[in-house]
């Protein structure tokens, strides 16, 4: 590769995408440790959630934001959601000429290192189905007992923001106490939408249970693109795009928690 084209290729844009806004979790960690990178949100709200569908309808979204990047000739895209992590990565990796980071597989390697034998994981029903947390966590530490729990309405109190209402509150008690009946000695949020869940799951239990993957995941990310000499030089700030398949104003509201998007989101 020559100088020139290396130069330009750390110029450009890192593509993150997840059915709403769950990925800004991911993204807002990322915006802190890589603040000169140039980035893509996509927000595919038209399919939300993921979690509710077939493998082979979470392929085919993934499919288009992946092909969606590419005519935004992205150098790599950020799987901030770890549904199609799970359900749609290994179909995907190699259709694509920039590398794809999945947040369930960039992570697991620390997740298994951590001092505990028994692992609950909250997630939804596609990524409990797949069996990813138990597959990856396992590769690096068979002995950890790993326990994964669907919790089908929780993207949804997210992306609508009904936080603390009487529904939501119970829907949030009912999958905690289920998950709690196997004695986790630490949870991890395994969707991007749940560390919006924070204030409410606080209530249940002392915050310090709760893991979320981001600042994990976004550290791997950090290593992989400087260490392939991708890593953005310039002193300036990044360039952000945000793009959606439905609902640009409910996104940029709902987002707020996360993340200040200034412009409303291009709607594609
Ligand atoms: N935030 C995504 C995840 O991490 C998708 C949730 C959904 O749309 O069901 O799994």
């Amino acid at each position: 590769m020559n100088t020139l084209v290396q130069k330009n290729s750390r110029e450009l844009p890192v593509g993150f995408c997840d059915s709403g806004v769950g990925g800004l979790s991911v993204f807002a960690e990322f915006k802190k440790l890589m603040p000169a990178e140039n980035t893509i949100y996509y927000g595919d709200l038209k399919n939300v959630p993921y979690g509710s569908k077939s493998k082979s309808e979470i392929i085919g979204y993934l499919r288009t934001i992946l092909d969606f990047f590419k005519t935004k000739n992205v150098k790599a895209a950020v799987l901030a959601c770890n549904t199609t992590s799970a359900a749609a990565y290994e179909e995907l990796k190699n259709n694509y000429d920039f590398k794809i980071y999945p947040i369930i597989q960039s992570s697991a390697k620390i997740l298994a290192e951590l001092n505990v034998n028994k692992l609950g994981v909250f997630a939804t029903s596609a990524t409990v189905k797949s069996g990813a947390y138990e597959r990856e966590i396992k590769k690096y530490n068979p002995n950890m007992q790993v326990y994964t729990k669907a919790c089908p309405g929780w993207v949804e109190i997210v992306e609508n923001k009904t936080f603390n209402t009487k529904e939501s509150t119970e829907l949030v008690k009912k999958y905690f106490d289920e998950l709690m009946e196997n004695n986790p000695q630490k949870i991890v949020l395994g969707c991007t939408h749940y560390p919006f869940l924070t204030g409410m799951l606080s209530k249940l239990a002392d915050s310090s249970l709760f893991i979320d993957p981001a600042m994990f995941f976004v550290e791997s990310i950090k290593k992989d693109l400087t260490e392939k000499s991708l890593d953005n030089l310039s002193k300036e700030e990044g360039k952000e795009e945000f793009y959606v398949s439905a609902n640009p104003e409910q996104f940029r509201v709902s987002g707020e928690l996360f993340y200040h998007i200034n412009n409303l989101p291009v709607l594609l």
